[in-house]
């Protein structure tokens, strides 16, 4: 008797959480009977070996590009000091030009294409770094996917010490990218490239905090022009409709994929408020929610500072016209290197896509385009430096920005930038120009991509 209870006590404190729901113990005729139920598969150790060895080959292949990233910056002062010893020594030549006799002149060239190949050279080795950065960036992405399975399909307790450690090489790489993309690529928050010339591979981190797929309306990102001390932090919000309730705060990447938050507002407070939004196209910005509102259909700021709501209706906006994807999506608020901006369409254009500024100290739209596209045959829109840039779909696995339009020259152009989808919808599409990458809410899945642009000599 005593060793049947202990073997309930047993089958219910350890074994459940290893093995999944036991059956109580039932008593009848004084005779104790215990059964258990083994889930009809159980658990995949195999696939857990697979993660956890292929972690720790991609530590390693980490660690390797990290060293390479250092040595890069290394090499890299070396020769800035270089060509600014050249320049002294050029100005001085052109300065006075008789001290120096053909001999120190063709000194200097030799020492001008010497710097020249160190640099093509330093080119090649960060261009494989980038290759191998983002074949590490899909191995960890598709082992990130095996996870998830096994976090819906079994007890997410028993990966949780695997999801730590690829979250901590998530973490890695993003260091290391953000190192390498600056030596590369030091251009954040700055215009002078003349567009986007390609996407990233999707980067998938999980199915969203509510571990909801039902959950397929919703966002995610990072403020695009965040209060100091808060340039790490991610927000997330979805709903199972296109309603917009609640919008949760987290500390930074690794709160975000461990689903710990550290704040949720909510939009709606039955006899207090009622500042629910629709629509899902929303941005946060100096930690405010910036979108559509639900009654009466205006833009909204909710400022998750002072937790008040303002809004302010634009009337020429229409209810009539949303995107591709998904219903209600009338105002999209982007923000890119110069501020604020909204889209919407109106009946006057017939459905065509209008785009305005937003003065962001009197949330007013202060100067309105118009651009030549329907509206209802859009996926998305997003604002990078003054450009729009709207998506449509080409097939099942390919979306495509198709148009862009110059705000500074007024131009618009049709154009192909393909990349490839995660899912065949997705409702929320925004750049950040703290990172310069796009952010995908694709059917419950966080989606990222990596924009390249193109720079002029
Ligand atoms: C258990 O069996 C059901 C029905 O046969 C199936 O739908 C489900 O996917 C199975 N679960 C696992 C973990 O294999
Ligand atoms: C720059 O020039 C100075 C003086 O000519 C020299 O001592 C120094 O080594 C040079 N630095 C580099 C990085 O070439
Ligand atoms: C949000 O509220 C705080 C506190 O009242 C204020 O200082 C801040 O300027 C507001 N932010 C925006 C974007 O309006
Ligand atoms: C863009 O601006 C940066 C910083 O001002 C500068 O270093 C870079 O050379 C510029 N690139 C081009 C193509 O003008």
């Amino acid at each position: 008797m005593i060793g049947t209870i202990l073997l309930l006590l047993f089958g219910s404190a350890v074994v459940e959480s290893a093995l999944g729901p036991w059956a109580e113990g039932s008593a009848s005729g004084g005779e104790c009977m215990c059964e258990a139920f083994l889930p009809n598969s159980t658990f995949p150790i195999g696939e857990l070996i697979l993660l956890e060895s292929t972690a720790v080959e991609i530590n390693y292949k980490l660690e390797m590009e990290i060293s390479k990233v250092e040595i890069y910056e290394v090499k890299l002062e070396v020769y800035i000091a270089k060509i600014m010893n050249l320049t002294v020594l050029i100005k001085r030549m052109e300065d006075d030009p008789d001290s120096y006799s053909e001999l120190h002149i063709e000194e200097v060239k030799i020492k001008i294409k010497q710097v020249e190949a160190l640099i093509v050279e330093l080119q090649a080795s960060i261009q494989t770094t980038t290759t191998v950065l983002l074949s590490i960036r899909e191995q960890i992405s598709v082992m990130i996917t095996v996870l998830t399975r096994l976090e819906i399909t079994y007890d997410k307790n028993l990966v949780l010490v695997t999801r730590r450690e690829y979250i901590i090489l998530q973490q890695k790489l993003e260091e290391c990218e953000r190192r390498h993309n600056e030596i590369f690529n030091p251009d954040i928050g700055i215009c002078n490239h003349s567009g986007i010339r390609r996407f990233s591979k999707p980067i998938i981190s999980q199915l969203n905090a509510n571990l909801n797929a039902g959950f397929k309306y919703g966002g995610w990102g990072k403020d695009s022009n965040p209060l100091p001390g808060s340039e790490n932090m991610f927000w997330y919000s979805a709903s199972s409709d296109t309603l917009v309730n609640t919008i949760t705060l987290y500390s930074d990447y690794y709160k975000l994929i461990m689903r710990e938050g550290f704040k949720t507002h909510e939009l709606y407070v039955r006899y207090n408020y009622d500042w629910q939004g629709t629509g899902n196209n929303y941005i946060v910005r100096e930690n405010t929610l910036y979108y559509q509102f639900k009654s009466p259909f205006a833009m909204a700021k909710f400022n998750m500072t002072s937790v008040n709501a303002q809004y302010k209706e634009i009337p020429s906006a229409s209810t009539q016209f949303s995107y591709h994807y998904s219903a209600n999506q009338n105002l999209d608020f982007a923000a890119d290197e110069s501020g604020l901006w909204v889209t919407y369409a109106t009946q006057e254009s017939k459905g065509k896509l209008v785009l305005g500024k937003i003065n962001e100290q009197s949330f007013e739209v202060e100067e309105v385009w118009q651009t030549s596209i329907f509206k209802p045959s859009v996926g998305n829109t997003f604002m990078v430096c003054g450009v729009l840039y709207a998506t449509r779909s080409v097939d099942s696995k390919t979306e495509e920005v198709f148009y862009t339009f110059d705000t500074h020259t007024e131009r618009e152009s049709y154009v192909s930038i393909p990349f490839e989808k995660f899912q065949e919808s997705y409702v929320y599409l925004d750049y950040n120009p703290t990172d310069q990458k796009l952010y995908m809410f694709s059917n419950g899945y966080y989606v990222n991509y990596h924009v390249y642009f193109n720079h002029k000599n």
